[in-house]
């Protein structure tokens, strides 16, 4: 596989996407906070096949992260993920400073309200308000024809096609498969804070929305009845702290009176400290 040109400056990536262009190449996005995993690879192989020209971004956005979260632990090792990109053939790697992003005077923020108010919303405030800001700016600085997101982060995906949609953005918005490792854990880059321990108990989170999706299967439409069974399984485990467990529309994010197929049940479980999250499509 060729190597990944690793690029730091605004400019120099804005020079590089206007010669592409000219080209008349198709540009795939993966925008990435870094510590890459399969997940992410997935991402990049979904935009390789659709587009001559891969870009991955590795940026862990400040202003996505409340002031009690973990922006300053957030994993970083950009040589890994160099390298990770160079074998998976991704063509540019694309890694700006935080003084190049937001400037001292920085003032520009993009809100996308409606389906931003539940879930974690509810809980991280401000978060939604960062990530669609720094997409954003991500898709004026790369001008991409696609952009690929994982589901693992379902309300991410919706936040940024609703935004991509509302501000007749030219980009099309790609939702890939949620990636697990072969136990049923979702892959993130936070699960590298688990002791053994804990990353035993996080098992519980997958193992009870597959439970919950076999119920439903069986028949059972009641959220509250599905909830309370993933409540159950998840709390026999210890260091185990459900934040939210909602049954909602899988397009508009609504609070679902009776389960449907479609439908996708959204978790976050705090595991000791760290805040995981997961959801399964009924
Ligand atoms: P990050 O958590 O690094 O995730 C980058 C992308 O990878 C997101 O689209 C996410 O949904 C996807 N992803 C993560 N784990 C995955 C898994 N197990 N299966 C499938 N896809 C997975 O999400 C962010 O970064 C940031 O909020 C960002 C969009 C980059 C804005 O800062």
């Amino acid at each position: 596989m060729g190597k990944t040109k690793l690029i730091t400056s605004i400019d120099e990536m804005k020079e590089i996407v206007k010669d592409l262009k000219l080209e008349g190449l198709s540009i795939g996005f993966v925008p990435t906070m870094g510590y890459l995993h399969d997940g992410h690879i997935s991402l990049m192989n979904c935009s390789k096949k659709d587009n001559d020209i891969t870009v991955v971004s590795v940026f862990v956005n400040p202003i996505q992260f409340g002031k009690n979260e973990d922006y300053e632990k957030y994993p970083r090792d950009i040589e890994r993920d160099l390298e990770i990109c160079s074998n998976v053939g991704v063509d540019y790697l694309f890694h700006p400073s935080q003084k190049e992003m937001y400037p001292e005077d920085y003032s520009t923020f993009v809100v996308v309200e409606g389906i931003t108010e539940i879930l974690c919303g509810a809980y991280r405030e401000g978060h939604f308000k960062g990530v669609a800001t720094v997409v954003n700016k991500f898709f004026n600085i790369l001008k991409p024809n696609r952009a690929y997101f994982g589901k693992k982060d379902y309300q991410q995906l919706k936040v940024i096609q609703r935004m991509v949609r509302d501000l007749n953005m030219d980009v099309e918005v790609i939702g890939c498969p949620l990636i697990r490792e072969k136990d049923g854990l979702a892959m993130s880059s936070r699960n590298k804070y688990l002791s053994p321990e804990e990353r035993k108990s996080a098992l519980s989170i997958s193992k009870a929305l597959f439970e919950a999706k076999r119920r439903f299967e069986e028949g059972e439409t009641n959220p509250e009845a599905l909830k309370k069974l993933i409540r159950d399984i998840i709390s026999s485990y210890p260091n185990t702290k459900i934040q939210y467990v909602e049954i909602v529309d899988g397009e508009t994010l609504k609070f679902k009176e009776k389960a449907e197929k479609g439908d996708v049940i959204a978790i976050a479980v705090f595991v000791g400290d760290t805040r995981l999250i997961d959801n399964i499509e009924l």
